[in-house]
């Protein structure tokens, strides 16, 4: 198996499906940037599903085992349990999830269980009506994501939940999704809010810190911390004291996880990116259409992996480099 100059294999294939997303949360996708008029990839640039998953078998003897899909919004492409099932198919494939907004996750969480799927992850910042509004930047009704969630549920899909925290927009909403992820038994991660992108206007002093939110779950819960369920989980977990359910913080910022990193990104038009703030993806999409063959991508991909040095989030502040927008790169 290959390993990069910092002595990390390659494990995680995390897929954007597309680079729409029927959501425009602040810190992702602002609305003053990504409106009307802005220019998502033509349809014919799209990786086809025979394409990503051509790509994900050539990747599968360099280590791949576990498939993300990402957008965007995923569930925004047409079929995407179509391209579940085929991901399913392929030998050394052994875990397939998806990240989604919840939104169409009631439509889709029957077909995504029976296709394979083994897991969903979806995004929720806010219980409160308004504030969730707020966010998602579209007006989005979280009762319509907790169906999502209760579906998927329903059909067998276990459920993780992120949700990104910021200063002044949703620390208030830390408690209350404590509470309803420990009643509903998901996996609650809270996230800090990262510098990903060139568009969300960052700023240090929004990101509430993995520690601040913990100070603020232990005046209520008692919590018992878990070791890593494998090297290089990103998210460092505590179980209930009194139940099965777990909560984890993502430290992205105050606590970087780049030494186990061992995540390949595959932009929806086929570019492969090493870090989720590389600028520039290497384009695997032209090499597969001239009609190379399976060997040659795999060398392709090896010889790429094999020179990575990013550890972009341990080095933060310390480097100013052009970054790609993360519902462009997957999440
Ligand atoms: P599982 O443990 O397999 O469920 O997945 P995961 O921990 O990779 O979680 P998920 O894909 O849901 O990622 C959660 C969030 O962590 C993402 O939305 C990002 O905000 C952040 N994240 C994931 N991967 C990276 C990474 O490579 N670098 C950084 N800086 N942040 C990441
Ligand atoms: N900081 C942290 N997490 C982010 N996500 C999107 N943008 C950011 C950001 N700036 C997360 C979303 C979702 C996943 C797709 O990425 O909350 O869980
Ligand atoms: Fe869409 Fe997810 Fe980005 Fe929100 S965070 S705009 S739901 S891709
Ligand atoms: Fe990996 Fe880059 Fe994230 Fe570090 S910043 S964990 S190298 S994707």
């Amino acid at each position: 198996m290959p390993m990069d100059l910092l002595g990390r294999g390659l494990r995680d294939l995390r897929i954007s499906v597309t680079d729409r997303c029927n959501f425009r949360c602040r810190y992702c996708m602002p609305v003053e940037v990504f409106g009307p008029g802005y220019a998502f990839m033509p349809r014919e640039e799209l990786l086809t599903f025979e394409e990503i998953v051509g790509l994900t078998r050539i990747m599968v003897p360099l280590g791949i085992e576990k498939i993300r899909l990402t957008g965007g919004e995923p569930l925004l492409r047409r079929g995407l349990e179509d391209l579940v099932a085929m991901l399913a198919a392929v030998d050394g494939v052994k875990d397939i999830a998806i990240t989604t907004n919840g939104v169409l996750l009631a439509h889709h969480a029957e077909a995504l269980a029976l296709a394979g799927l083994s897991r969903v992850t979806v995004s929720l910042d806010a219980l409160d009506a308004g504030i969730f509004s707020k966010m998602n930047g579209v007006g989005a009704k979280v009762e319509r994501v907790l169906a999502g969630i209760s579906s998927a549920q329903a059909f067998g899909l276990p459920v993780k939940v992120n949700a990104v925290i910021q200063r002044g927009v949703n620390e208030g909403e830390i408690l209350p999704l404590a509470r309803w992820a420990k009643s509903t038994g998901v996996d609650l991660r809270y996230i800090e809010y990262m510098d990903v992108g060139e568009t969300n206007g960052w700023k240090l002093d929004e990101v509430v810190s993995g520690d601040e939110i913990l100070a603020a779950l232990a005046e209520e819960f008692e919590l018992v911390p878990r070791a890593a369920a494998y090297r290089g989980e990103v998210a460092a977990h505590w179980t209930h004291a009194d139940g099965p359910a777990e909560v984890g913080v993502i430290r992205s910022v105050t606590k970087p996880f780049c030494r186990d990193c061992q995540r390949l990104r595959l932009s929806a038009d086929g570019k492969i990116f090493t870090c989720l703030f590389a600028a520039e993806g290497h384009d695997l999409r032209g090499i597969l259409r001239s009609g190379a063959n399976p060997e040659i991508l795999t060398e392709v991909v090896r010889s790429i992996w094999t020179v990575r040095t990013d550890r972009y989030s341990e080095e933060r502040g310390q480097v100013d480099r052009p970054r790609a927008e993360m519902s462009y790169l997957g999440g």
